[in-house]
């Protein structure tokens, strides 16, 4: 037999970047990143976030920086990547895991509210591709959260709606500009316990209840069951993939009953 070799899924050694590493999904993708061996910076605006969650990467054995960045100012993301390159001397992969929402009707929301979603959650990421695109290494990845209200429209989130469905859009203009040297792919989760939404999903609310009832999977995620698709779509094992959205929702989508 021929020696038979496959692309492998290992980020051992891989140099990360987490923007909204600091909670929820972003943070536990950085751990998980870590525990795979990379080195990972987890960034956000709060300082003591950003020192707490290197601390953690640094018990899990990563070389990381405390550096603090906000995706709506242009020279914070532009001081991240240089800190980036010099202290873990390069860049493979960035994840963008910044949140924002605002929870009002299309007729009613401000512009000012639709604009702060849109400045986070969208151009955010335009910003961060702009920045780091040039910088990432060949064979690299950009891997923006997105969310399943870029297909499924929910009540009162008009401007989270409408900044994750451009994230999908532009997630593939940026696989085509930046190919064929940096791999550009959204992951859209379903129903994920996080912090900003723990307190609305809880166990035994009318809308867990109707969650867990219209999911195959029976149950909403927990936030470490998106891990495996980043450290996957980062991989070499994920080296023919581009411009694509990894929907991770227990089968919610494509379920109609
Ligand atoms: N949880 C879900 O069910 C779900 C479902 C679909 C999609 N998503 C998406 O997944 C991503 C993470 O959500 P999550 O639930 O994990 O949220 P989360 O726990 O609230 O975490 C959001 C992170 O973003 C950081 N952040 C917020 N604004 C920022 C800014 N302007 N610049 C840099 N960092 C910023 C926050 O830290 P600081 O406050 O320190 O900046 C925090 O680390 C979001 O894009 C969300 O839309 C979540």
């Amino acid at each position: 037999m021929e020696t038979y070799t496959h692309r492998s899924m290992s980020v051992e050694n891989d140099r990360v970047v987490v923007i909204g590493g600091t909670s929820g999904i972003g943070e536990a993708i950085a751990y998980g990143f870590a525990t795979e061996g990379a080195d990972v910076i987890a960034t956000s605006r709060r300082e003591s976030a950003v020192d707490q969650t290197a601390s953690e990467l640094e018990t899990l054995g990563a070389t990381t920086a405390r550096v603090t960045c906000d995706v709506t100012d242009e020279e914070s993301l532009q001081a991240l990547c240089a800190a980036t390159t010099e202290t873990l001397g390069g860049i493979d992969t960035v994840i963008l895991s910044q949140g924002a929402i605002a929870r009002e009707p299309l007729l009613e929301i401000d512009e000012e509210s639709f604009d702060r979603v849109i400045d986070v959650a969208l151009t955010g990421v335009q910003r961060v591709i702009q920045t780091f695109g040039p910088e990432i290494a060949d064979g690299g990845t950009i891997i923006p959260i997105s969310s399943l209200t870029a297909r499924l429209s929910m009540a009162e989130l008009p401007a989270y709606t409408a900044a994750k469905g451009g994230v999908e859009a532009l997630t593939r203009a940026a696989s085509k500009e930046l190919a064929p040297s940096v791999r550009v792919n959204a992951i859209a989760p379903g129903f994920v316990i996080t912090p900003q939404n723990e307190a609305t999903y809880a166990e035994g609310t009318e809308k867990r209840s109707r969650i867990d009832e219209r999911t195959p999977l029976g149950r909403v995620g927990d936030r470490e069951e998106i891990v495996g698709s980043a450290i996957f779509l980062s991989s070499d094992g994920a080296a023919y993939i581009t411009g694509e959205v990894l929907t991770i929702d227990g089968g919610f989508a494509t379920s109609a009953f």
